[in-house]
């Protein structure tokens, strides 16, 4: 089955060609960081309006780089929600248009469930069941996967996301948008010594995160700093390094008490912050110490992209799920343990 995918849920246009017996056949993404970055975050309405010019464009490259027609895609797979509705109606509507028109089948995808599946594009993807640490701009959350559709939440953020976290404090620092790699830029240079940043609800049990207050804890230390005129280059660098340490440590200590917990052996992280290089090698440190596998997507499948979505389509689209009575989905908000395994998985 060759599904296209198409994720318009936030700030970039993704669009990819699935197909079950190849694998990952085309990859398209056009990224609007650098049109969002003048106003510090996401303008939803520009965000929609560039959906609507980049989205047919990119779905006839991808068509054009797997040398295949239109009439020769199977199914379709879009970003459903959660997200921007006016950003995900882009790509609905063109999901459901094109659909009607080849007479295929079309499905609405849930957006985290993409990413979790994301590592499953690679060539040693994880086998169920395993802990699933998601950490996007909108979502901190754990998650013990048993399949596709069986989700059990082991904990979330009750405030800021990780990535929103990283993305204020580079606001913070000065620093563009969207601030996830900056900071980590910043911070390569940074003492590790130099501050010591709080590690939130690490002290009590449980698997629910918290990071406003350390976004709270470093604009204050930052104003300190700036009071008593030490906040010169290398300040700010040590401020970026103490911040990211503390993010870094706080899902370290979570994702091991999720492997107790399960007792489960396998660790998958997706989503934008994943791509964090010291999170990755902290969480293969730990990984390595317990005999845990960790999975995650490359880099450019951390953040949002079309092929988890045409992956994730897939395995729901094969298995003979499609919108219900042809009607069009968009929702900002879905809890992930609302969803349901497919029919006969
Ligand atoms: O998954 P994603 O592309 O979009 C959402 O679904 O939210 O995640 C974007 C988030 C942003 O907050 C960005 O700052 C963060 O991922 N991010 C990072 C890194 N790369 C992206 N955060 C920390 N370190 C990185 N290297
Ligand atoms: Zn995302």
């Amino acid at each position: 089955m060759r599904v296209l995918g198409i994720e318009t849920s936030c700030d970039e246009t993704g669009v990819a060609i699935y197909d079950t017996e190849r694998g990952l056949v085309a990859d398209a993404l056009f990224s609007q960081v650098a049109m969002h970055a003048e106003y510090g975050g996401v303008v939803p309405e520009l965000a929609s309006r560039d959906h609507t010019r980049r989205l047919l464009p990119l779905i006839q490259q991808v068509l054009d780089d797997a040398g295949l027609r239109r009439d020769e895609l199977d199914a379709i797979a879009y970003t459903a929600g959660p997200g921007l509705v006016g950003a995900l109606m882009v790509g609905a509507s063109t999901a459901h248009g094109m659909a009607r028109a080849l007479n295929i089948p079309v499905l609405g995808v849930h957006h985290m469930e993409g990413h979790l599946m994301a590592p499953m594009l690679e060539d040693s993807p994880p086998a169920f069941p395993f802990v699933a640490l998601l950490v996007s701009g909108g979502h901190t959350q754990l998650v013990e996967v048993q399949g596709v559709g069986r989700y059990r939440l082991l904990g979330e953020s009750v405030d800021d996301a990780a990535g929103e976290a990283f993305d204020k404090t580079a606001k913070m620092l000065g620093l563009a948008y969207p601030g996830g790699p900056q900071v980590a830029r910043l911070a390569e240079s940074g003492d590790p010594g130099r501050f010591r940043f709080p590690r939130p609800m690490t002290d009590r049990p449980g698997l629910d995160f918290s990071f406003s207050g350390l976004k709270t804890h470093t604009l204050t230390t930052l104003r300190q700093l700036e009071r008593a005129g030490q906040l010169d280059d290398q300040t700010r660098a040590d401020v970026a390094r103490a911040f990211e340490e503390a993010v870094v440590d706080t899902l370290v200590i979570k994702c091991r008490r999720a492997l107790d917990d399960t007792g489960l052996k396998r660790l998958v992280m997706a989503g934008g912050v994943s791509a964090n290089a010291r999170l990755r090698e902290r969480l293969a440190h730990e990984a390595e110490k317990r005999k845990a596998q960790v999975y995650y997507p490359r880099g450019r499948f951390c953040t949002d992209n079309g092929a988890m979505i045409a992956l994730a389509g897939a395995r729901r689209l094969l298995a003979g799920e499609r919108d219900e009575t042809g009607i069009m989905k968009a929702v900002p908000r879905w809890p992930m343990e609302t969803l349901e395994a497919p029919a006969g998985a």
